[in-house]
């Protein structure tokens, strides 16, 4: 069959994937493939068992793979095959040299702009999908100008991916807004219209934003940060909630509906976690301060201090809790992916949670319906010390500690009189994510720590 267009993307993880699957199914007339230099992935792609877990994304593959959907390792191909060329390889924050442990480790990208220079016979409207620190498009257009190819041009757009995990295909299928970003040359405006042509088959125009590139590619960390910003506040609130008997989920209520201040984002939890608020706010700040904004900088680094004091806190509560002492006891997590309805683990509080437990002599269960198998990886070489059980009724067996980390829906629908026969006694229960009913859980035997409310508690503490 002969495609109207050939889209391309580079780099087949949680962005990629659902994207450029929304794109194939929205745009029949596109032939869109995904390329990646990890086989494996490419592999679980074309099964039957995709490499992300993502609610509605089976289907959408189903319906359009082999049709105008591909997945491929062939990246030279899939360059030379293609004029729009969407990149989304990881962009994690630096491990190594300068900037280490902020700055966003671009290596990925400056080989994948290698690539597309390297095999491109023709134009190409190279497109950021990753996230990456404001500039980077200038650094792309050097590699591309680097050996210049007569009657090839490369036209560099900036179109973020704003989509949450677990929520992918709904937001890309009706997003709030999309965003794209060009350099404000007619190569520039032209290329923007091709890309704007191809959301507006399923976005109404109005949601689709165009502005200078620079602006496109901050606003990405920019939204992230606000985002991750909001959490940190609530987090930050939850605190002196505990000290003064006010009730967290009632501030958040309270506050949240006031229009000007919104209702989301307001859940107070054991703090974010996930691939991009922590790797986008410290990126964020490392460009403040290499421009010489410091207190701009610091500004921002305090939403993750703020998210790193949470998670310390709850722990230090756990361990007070439990009258002092973890050793041989066993902890059960219920959750362990970084938020409902996904199986990542990236960044997860219960993977710094599980740490900290098996520092103090701790014995680790851990249920999530998901991400048991990344769980497994994140924690290899612990051995005997962690077990892992799905079935959250036989995860609870013998345990001391139940601690939500996860808001998966299944754990508000727990029969909790049979978790509750199943463990040790005292049985305690830490709602990381505050989605139990405290006061039931409570009447049934439990002690109960919740974020930001008062515990309710059948032992004496002074
Ligand atoms: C985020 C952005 O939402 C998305 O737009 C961007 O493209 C990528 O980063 P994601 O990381 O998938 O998406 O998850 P998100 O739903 O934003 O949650 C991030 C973290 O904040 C999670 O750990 C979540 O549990 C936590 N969170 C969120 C809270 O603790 N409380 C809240 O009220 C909301
Ligand atoms: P994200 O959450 O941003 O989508 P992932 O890590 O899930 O991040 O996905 C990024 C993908 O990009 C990975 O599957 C990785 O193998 C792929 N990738 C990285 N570098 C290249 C490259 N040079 N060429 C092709 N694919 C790449």
């Amino acid at each position: 069959m002969k495609f109207a267009k050939s889209i391309l993307c580079i780099g087949a993880g949680y962005v990629g994937g659902p994207t450029m699957a929304v794109i194939a199914a929205k745009c029949p007339e596109c032939k869109v493939t995904v390329v990646d230099i990890n086989e494996d992935r490419i592999r679980g792609w074309n099964s039957d068992k995709l490499p992300i877990y993502e609610p509605g994304l089976d289907a959408i593959v189903k319906q359009c793979r082999g049709k105008n959907l591909f997945f491929s390792t062939d990246i030279p191909q899939g360059i030379r095959d293609s004029e729009i060329i969407f990149v989304s390889v990881n962009t994690p924050t630096k491990t190594f040299g300068e900037g280490a442990g902020m700055a966003s480790d671009v290596q990925y990208l400056e080989r994948t702009a290698r690539d597309i220079l390297a095999h491109s016979r023709s134009s190409k409207i190279v497109i950021e999908k990753s996230t990456i620190p404001v500039k980077t498009a200038q650094a792309m257009e050097n590699i591309f100008l680097s050996s210049p190819r007569s009657g090839v041009h490369f036209e560099v757009l900036s179109n973020p991916e704003f989509l949450a995990e677990g929520t992918a295909i709904r937001d890309l299928e009706n997003p709030d807004r999309v965003l794209i970003g060009s350099r404000e040359t007619p190569t520039g405006i032209t290329a923007r219209q091709t890309l704007v042509d191809i959301y507006a088959q399923w976005v109404p125009r109005e949601r689709i934003i165009t502005s200078n590139i620079w602006s496109s590619e901050l606003s990405k960390l920019v939204a992230n940060a606000f985002l991750a910003q909001r959490v940190s506040s609530i987090n930050a609130v939850s605190a002196l909630c505990e000290k003064t008997q006010a009730d967290v989920r009632e501030i958040s209520r309270a506050i949240g509906a006031d229009s000007r201040i919104g209702a989301k984002f307001l859940n107070a939890g054991i703090g974010f976690g996930g691939s991009c608020f922590k790797k986008d706010i410290l990126n964020l700040v490392y460009l403040c301060r290499s421009y010489g904004l410091e207190e701009v900088a610091n500004y921002w680094e305090s939403v993750v201090k703020i998210n790193e004091y949470q998670l310390g806190r709850f722990f230090s509560k756990m361990l007070k809790a439990m009258l002092g002492t973890m050793s041989g006891k066993r902890i059960c997590l219920y959750g362990f992916a970084f938020k409902a309805d996904t199986g990542d683990t990236r960044e997860s509080p219960a993977k710094y949670l599980t740490h900290k437990l098996l520092a103090e002599n701790a014995m680790v269960t851990i249920s999530d319906p998901q991400a048991n198998d990344n769980a497994k990886i994140d924690l290899a070489g612990y051995g005997e010390a962690i077990q892992y059980i799905a079935d959250p009724l036989d995860a609870a067996r013998d345990a001391d500690a139940l601690v939500v980390m996860t808001d998966w829906d299944i754990y508000r629908k727990i029969d909790y009189a049979q978790v509750f026969q199943k463990m040790r006694k005292p049985a305690f229960i830490f709602d990381g994510r505050n989605i139990l009913d405290h006061k039931k859980c409570f009447e049934l035997g439990f002690n109960v720590f919740p974020i930001g409310q008062q515990e309710l508690t059948h032992l004496k503490y002074e």
